[in-house]
């Protein structure tokens, strides 16, 4: 571990704060934006907007975020080709220049307009990012230490929610007339990133794989290794670049017609949708309620403590995940949320003494700790794990593509689920949660301590043997990773 590498990291991981501020932001002053929207259409129309179009309206500024994040998502292979990883990031801030403006100018334009189409860029944005760090990230960092790197992306994540839950704050930026400024902020890390990322360099696997820049790619190993000894990095790299020198190249819809590609791409999308789906983003805004039937009389400090939780159990993940693994950390996340599902609901549908509320406190709290221990972290780093140079921008881009989709879908439905089924909806999250815990059992094999071409070539020696799943590397020896394979075996 190097300055310069770490410089390097955290510079890309203020792309996963900004990420994350822009998930917090709108909770603390929504009631604030929402008046704004009417009075504007007031002074501008004269006819007062009913509260339903307000509602509506502001559901839509809302969701408008995501469905930019899964256009983004979707434009990032094309943009790192071209491009190359630090460019792209350079010129994404120009989204967060333009939808900071844009929000941050609305008020003074008394344009609710500018909010919506400010969360409409700066979802772009936040959707390029959540595939350019841990793309960057995983590329820079030396292979025993992907993993603890590839959790940054999250740990920004959750930096970025706590500091815009704090900001929110009334007595801070969630004010009548400080709101604008909440929302506009962005354009500050922006510039930060912008200037930051020049000192930064360009990933050495892009270098030598993509633009066969080959001293280049040593120069930049050397500093971010701190060491000469780089052989082993410059010949995986090169074996890469032959197979993929060989390969053409590799698109979206070849990602599921050619046999190489298609478990690792199902394992990419199923492990972004379990995060999704887990009902993590259901229960963060559910927590509130919760909250105040536990009797807690400024449910904002105890979402702000949601927040604290969120962080601290990113962090101890970071340190667990290249030793414990990523397949066992993302079993035992899934396995953890699914019983604290269990015991929210079973306490939101007994008569509600403090006991019981203090009992799905605890259970919210618990969910929040299992889902940053594997479900938060890992599926933004996976498909960089499980995908060689020449197919990795195409996977990073279906795999956050569906992570978004997801996001939007459970937006969309959560409330109108809870209106239909109550607290029991919360049913159809821990029945999601079982299928994505056996699947991972069966079916995710452990990246830890693997290079990217040793994992590659284990799904296409899977592939071409007509295997359900590669084999479960760990220290050369090869351990079969599911019972199906062991009764095989027999
Ligand atoms: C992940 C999810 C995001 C969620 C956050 C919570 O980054 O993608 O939707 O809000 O974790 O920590």
């Amino acid at each position: 571990m190097t300055c310069h590498l770490l410089f390097c990291v955290c510079t890309a991981a203020i792309g996963s704060l900004q990420f994350g501020y822009h998930i917090g932001v709108i909770n603390a002053p929504y009631k604030k934006v929402q008046a704004f929207f009417k009075n504007a259409s007031l002074e501008r129309s004269g006819k007062a907007m009913d509260d339903c179009t307000v509602t509506n309206l502001w559901s839509f500024a809302v969701s408008i975020f995501s469905a930019g994040g899964m256009i983004g998502a979707l434009c990032v292979g094309a943009l790192v080709n071209k491009f190359g990883r630090c460019k792209s990031m350079i010129l994404c801030n120009i989204l967060a220049l333009i939808g900071g403006a844009l929000m941050g100018l609305s008020s003074a334009a008394r344009s609710y307009e500018m909010v919506i189409l400010g969360r409409l860029v700066i979802g772009v944005f936040c959707g390029l990012f959540s595939g350019l760090t841990p793309m960057y990230v995983g590329e820079m960092a030396p292979t025993a230490l992907r993993g603890a790197f590839g959790t940054l992306h999250q740990l920004g994540v959750v930096i970025g929610i706590l500091i815009a839950q704090i900001l929110g704050l009334e007595v801070l930026l969630g004010s009548q007339s400080l709101w604008p400024l909440l929302l506009g902020l962005t354009v500050v890390p922006a510039i930060l990133q912008t200037v930051m990322l020049l000192f930064c360099s360009e990933s050495p696997r892009y270098l030598l794989i993509n633009l066969q820049k080959e001293d280049e790619a040593r120069r930049v190993l050397i500093r971010v290794r701190g060491h000469e000894d780089i052989e082993d990095d410059i010949r995986e790299m090169k074996d890469e670049a032959m197979k993929v020198a060989m390969e053409k190249k590799v698109s979206i819809p070849e990602l599921f017609r050619n046999p190489i590609y298609r478990q690792p791409i199902i394992i990419a999308i199923l492990m972004n949708l379990s995060q999704q789906f887990s009902g993590i983003n259901a229960v963060m805004f559910y927590s509130t309620e919760i909250f105040i039937n536990a009797g807690v009389t400024e449910p904002i400090y105890a979402t702000i403590g949601t927040g604290v939780v969120n962080t601290v159990f990113t962090v101890v993940s970071l340190f667990l995940v290249e030793r414990a693994g990523r397949r066992t950390l993302q079993m035992f996340g899934l396995g953890g949320m699914a019983v604290c599902t269990l015991i929210v609901t079973i306490a939101l549908g007994l008569p509600k003494t403090s006991a019981v509320s203090y009992v799905a406190v605890v259970a919210v709290l618990g969910f929040v700790a299992s889902f940053e221990i594997g479900p938060g972290p890992i599926p933004w780093f996976i498909a960089t794990e499980l995908f060689a140079q020449g197919a990795r921008p195409a996977a990073v881009a279906v795999g956050g593509c569906s992570n978004w989709t997801a996001a939007f879908l459970v937006g969309q439905c959560f409330p109108l689920l809870m209106n239909l089924c109550g607290p029991y909806v919360f049913i159809i999250f821990l029945v999601l949660l079982v299928f994505f815990f056996f699947f991972t059992y069966f079916r995710v094999p452990e990246t830890k301590g693997r290079t990217f071409e040793d994992i590659a070539s284990g799904f296409a020696k899977a592939a071409s043997s007509g295997h359900a799943q590669p084999p479960h590397l760990e220290g050369g020896v090869t351990v079969p990773v599911s019972p199906s394979e062991k009764v095989q075996m027999v």
